[in-house]
């Protein structure tokens, strides 16, 4: 385990079954549908990547990139979009995939931009969700595991970009980020 985990909370082979689990379930519930999938840049790739290769379906896949957070470990609540969607999504099933729903104050910036752009209906799915800690109003159709109120990286997940590549989800020591 790297030194700056405090626990693993989701070895490789949980998040590989999980991830597993939700493919089928998109899957079916698309199964006469050519879905596009809406990456939320950078905290979504590692997920994004293995949900796809579960789904057995036509799809599309895009990326958009949003920061919130800076360096810091709590959100600002001010949302950036940094790179915008390339595709025209109007009319279309979409599937916005995020790595973990926090405040939601992404989320739900996201939803209402994507929104305006009138795709024919629009659903989340999240890796992490941590219901606690919510300030906006947002329903995940898909979600992964839902977390205790604690600071995680790995699997996608940074901190200050470090850590995205442990191939494991675990808590970051408090005294990293103090
Ligand atoms: P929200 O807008 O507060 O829901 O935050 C969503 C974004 O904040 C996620 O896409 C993550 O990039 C980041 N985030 C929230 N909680 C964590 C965490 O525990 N670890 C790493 N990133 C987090
Ligand atoms: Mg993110």
């Amino acid at each position: 385990m790297h030194k700056d985990i405090e626990t693993v909370l989701y070895t490789e082979q949980q998040l590989s079954e999980r991830v597993r689990e939700l493919g089928a379930q998109i899957t079916n519930d698309y199964s006469t549908e050519t879905p596009v999938f809406i990456g939320v840049l950078k905290g979504s790739f590692v997920f994004m990547a293995d949900l796809m290769r579960s789904i057995d379906l036509p799809c599309q896949i895009e990326f958009l990139a949003v920061s919130s957070y800076g360096n810091k470990s709590k959100t600002t609540g001010a949302v950036q979009l940094t790179q915008d969607l390339q595709a025209d999504i109007e009319n279309r099933h979409v599937i916005v995939v995020e790595d973990i729903l926090d405040s939601g104050l992404t989320l739900n910036y996201l939803i209402t931009y994507l929104g305006v752009r009138n795709p024919k209906s629009i659903e989340i799915c999240t890796l992490l969700d941590k219901p606690d800690r919510r300030q906006a109003e947002v329903f995940p159709k898909y979600s992964g595991f839902t977390i205790p109120d604690a600071f995680i990286v790995g699997y996608g997940l940074d901190f200050a970009e470090k850590y995205r590549n442990l191939p494991y989800v675990g808590i970051l020591k408090p005294s990293v980020y103090a």
